[in-house]
């Protein structure tokens, strides 16, 4: 089933509970696009293009929500929809690209000389649940190219969660693992259990065992060690932004593991459809990058015990940003890119 989709029955929003996974599976229902916002602050749905798909049904909602009588108050309200589900994470850059894709499909209806707020109301779902099929068909055509780098008996590590959970379906770095796996490739993942929030250890590991893929949990800071001991022949993460350069914002720890890699001359992968690229930033340090609460990193226990002192402090920011040097290749729906990032990247982006 897909992690977030329209409910055409009730006319709601629907969404796999990740907070609850691996213990309880469960959706959640939301009918406000700001309740919507508030699911995507609080990681109910969480990965790139999960989050971009969650926007845009957000503003299917939010055309509901509206009293409108007319398509030109319609669009006003969809503007403060828009800067509502805008603001509810700042680094991956598929929310933005998801609302502002509705609005490019409601002014070509408009030069069109489409007319009539229910129309208007009607087109922000059509365009919403196209975007969310795509999604799925794109995260295919990715695990295509990217399947053809991995070899049998590969043992590969994988970071964060990328895969059905983090997309509509199917998956991005963990898309690749999978298409792979169907393909009769026996490939080992040495999942990264991916600090402060455990996406890799809760997610990634729950999604494998449902593929059947062999895997083994390590903490982030195993990586370095399984490498140099020659244990690793490849590492595939996905990313929450490209920029121009090929630099790559991705979950937490993402530079960390991509240098160790580089030391150990073990190919690096990010996966990402091109609506992750932003080629409108030249580089990562251009990448907001989000900094969340204090909590996920100090309140964890060990034998039903706090582990931290009482007043401790942390810092919590949760997307680090590697440089394009570090990136063996960017694998996207398009196909692989290789440096140069700069020159090659916007041939494989759409305009
Ligand atoms: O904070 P999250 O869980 O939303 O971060 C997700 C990641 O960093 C993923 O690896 C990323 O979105 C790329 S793959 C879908």
């Amino acid at each position: 089933m897909r992690t977030v989709a329209w409910n055409y029955d009730t006319n709601l929003l629907e969404m796999i509970d990740q907070r609850r996974l691996p213990e309880v599976f469960t959706l959640a229902a939301y009918r406000t696009h700001r309740e919507t916002a508030q699911a995507i602050r609080e990681m109910v749905v969480r990965g790139a293009p999960a989050i971009g798909a969650a926007a845009a049904f957000g503003m299917a909602l939010a055309a509901r929500e509206s009293a409108a009588a007319t398509a030109p108050q319609l669009l006003s309200d969809l503007h403060k929809a828009a800067a509502t589900l805008k603001e509810s994470r700042p680094t991956a850059v598929n929310l933005a690209w998801a609302v502002d894709r509705i609005f490019g499909a409601l002014s070509q209806w408009e030069r069109a000389g489409g007319d009539g707020v229910d129309d208007l109301r009607q087109l922000v779902l059509t365009e919403a649940q196209k975007l969310a099929d795509e999604d799925v068909e794109i995260n295919k055509r990715m695990a295509a190219h990217g399947a053809e780098l991995i070899a049998d008996g590969d043992t590969i590590i994988h970071h964060c969660n990328t895969g059905a959970l983090a997309t509509v379906d199917w998956g991005t770095a963990l898309g690749v693992i999978h298409t792979a796996w169907e393909q009769g490739k026996k490939i080992h993942v040495l999942v990264d259990e991916t600090r402060p929030r455990l996406q890799g250890a809760r997610l990634t590991a729950w999604e494998l065992e449902q593929y059947g893929i062999p895997y083994e949990i390590i903490s982030d800071n195993m990586s370095g060690y399984f490498m140099r001991a020659g244990k690793v022949q490849k590492v595939f993460f996905g990313a929450d932004r490209v920029t121009a350069n090929g630099d790559v914002a991705n979950k937490i720890g993402t530079y960390m593991l991509s240098l160790a890699a580089r030391d150990n001359g073990v190919p690096a992968y990010a996966v990402v459809p091109t609506s992750t690229v932003d080629l409108s930033l030249a580089h990562g340090g251009l990448i907001p990058i989000e900094e969340r609460t204090q909590a996920e990193v100090l309140d964890i226990q060990l034998a039903g015990e706090r582990v931290t002192p009482k007043n401790a402090k942390a810092r919590n920011p949760a997307f680090d940003v590697t440089p394009n040097r570090l990136i063996t290749g960017i694998v996207t729906e398009n196909g692989v890119v290789y440096p140069p990032f700069d020159v090659n990247l916007p041939k494989f982006v759409k305009p």
